[in-house]
């Protein structure tokens, strides 16, 4: 054992250090090389260092460079080393982190976490939270506590009779929504498409003042951070126009939440602990390993209704709280563990570091590129950059290059009828030599692009 676990460090030791020497994407090759794995269902047990050798050599390579310092693609961290570390460790725990009492250790690390994160985030103390896949089941979670909530309220108890006979919930939502919302939405009986949607402005946010007057249960949910321009909704405006009237407010802050955490952009989640629930990521600013994402709200008790699981053979009471009562799972991996290491190593200024870093490489990353010619499409306010490179076939033109030569990896994606290269800086090891070297790339690729 001791061998093969040496064996898989060094490994991965080596993956990491020799990242910078390769293309951000898989080659070809080695994408076709992947047909190695496609073997008849083996009949006989194999030498298991001869198995991590054949998931080394062909899997390694047709990775994406997700973990490596150009990566811009979606909205995805790095993981922090010790953070990699701590998985590691927990990986050999093997704990079960859906109940408490069996999983003391992991159990009360995800405690301290909610506490101090709930402090960072600046939410309101006392609120409760869960550890899930990521902000989409976070958005669910935060969801599933407000339907509970609101229909409470009105006297129906939807988790015992369901919707069927329910009194109808008013969802209102701002035109830019994300979809793992809208999905949340249909998984909860709510219907994607049964939906107020309420105009934005030019950078995605929803407008205020066109919110429709509330009558009966309401849920209106806003964004801190659109997914293409991370732009944040006004969530004081918007609190102030509808908590009045019992609207509750569920906040999907994937990753612009992590602003509250920083000392040059918290104006932007100004009126964030008015809401009622947050979704956020963890392995997207946080930065740590896939997979992880934070559920929080007010009233834990909402959560809990929501989310609660009992069987004569589960022991859910202890003195440490019992996870799987506030998350849609009930048997998952200790995810606490990576985000109790990235807070307890890094710090609240170590965190505020980082987050300023990346929000300030994207204001390098558009002055470069637009001092070259290209088109900025948005207000670079958080760590989102959205260019044009002329018309839309000329800037997917450029894209695809840009991804064939490697330097560096952007996406493609539609603003407000403009097709774009969106560009998100979100890793810890990202560095102003970084943004330089891949502006310097995109911009010979524009020049060699007709
Ligand atoms: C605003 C927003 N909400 C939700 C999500 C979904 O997050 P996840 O992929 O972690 O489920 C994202 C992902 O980028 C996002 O940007």
């Amino acid at each position: 054992m001791k061998t093969l676990l040496n064996d898989a460090a060094a490994r991965a030791i080596r993956y990491i250090e020799t990242l910078d020497q390769r293309g951000v994407a898989p080659t070809p090759a080695a994408i076709a090389a992947l047909r190695g794995f496609d073997e008849p269902l083996p009949e006989k047990s194999s030498d298991p260092a001869a198995v991590l050798r054949q998931l080394d050599e062909l899997g390694s390579p047709a990775t994406t460079a997700m973990a490596g310092r150009r990566f811009f693609g979606f909205v995805i961290g790095g993981s922090i080393p010790v953070t990699l570390a701590a998985n590691w460790l927990a990986g050999a725990w093997d704990q079960n982190a859906g109940l408490g009492k069996p999983t003391p250790g992991v159990s009360y690390l995800e405690e301290i976490s909610l506490r101090w994160l709930i402090e960072l985030l600046r939410l309101p103390p006392g609120s409760g939270g869960a550890f899930v896949t990521g902000a989409t089941v976070a958005n669910f979670c935060g969801l599933a506590a407000a339907r509970h909530a609101v229909l409470r309220r009105v006297g129906w108890n939807v988790e015992a009779d369901g919707l069927f006979g329910a009194p109808p919930i008013t969802v209102i939502v701002g035109a830019e929504v994300h979809p793992s919302v809208t999905k949340s939405l249909g998984m909860l009986g709510l219907g994607r498409s049964r939906v107020v949607k309420v105009p934005v402005d030019g950078q995605g946010r929803l407008r205020p003042d066109q919110i429709p007057p509330i009558s009966g249960p309401t849920i209106l949910i806003a964004q801190l951070g659109n997914v293409n321009t991370g732009a944040c909704d006004d969530l004081a405006a918007i609190c102030a126009r509808v908590k009045p009237a019992g609207a509750w407010v569920h906040v999907d802050g994937a990753f612009g939440l992590w602003a509250a955490a920083t000392r040059t952009h918290a104006h932007l989640i100004a009126g964030v602990n008015e809401a009622d629930s947050w979704a956020t990521d963890a392995h997207k600013w946080l930065n740590v390993p896939y997979d992880c994402g934070l559920a929080f709200v007010r009233d834990p008790h909402a959560l809990k209704a929501a989310m609660a699981i009992t069987a004569e053979y589960l022991p859910t009471e202890g003195e440490i709280r019992n996870p799987s009562d506030f998350t849609p799972e009930l048997s998952r991996r200790a995810r606490g563990v990576e985000v109790w290491t990235a807070l307890r190593t890094l710090g609240r200024e170590g965190i505020a570091t980082m987050i300023e870093a990346n929000c300030a490489q994207a204001r390098r990353f558009a002055a470069q590129l637009a001092a070259g010619g290209c088109e900025i499409l948005n207000e670079v306010a958080l760590n989102q950059v959205l260019v044009a490179f002329g018309d839309a076939e000329k800037t997917k033109r450029v894209i695809e290059q840009v991804q064939r030569d490697g330097t560096c990896w952007a996406g493609v994606t539609v603003w407000q009828g403009r097709t774009a290269m969106r560009i998100s800086v979100s890793s810890w090891a990202t560095t102003e030599a970084d943004i330089d070297r891949s502006a310097e790339a995109i911009l010979r690729v524009v020049r060699a692009t007709s």
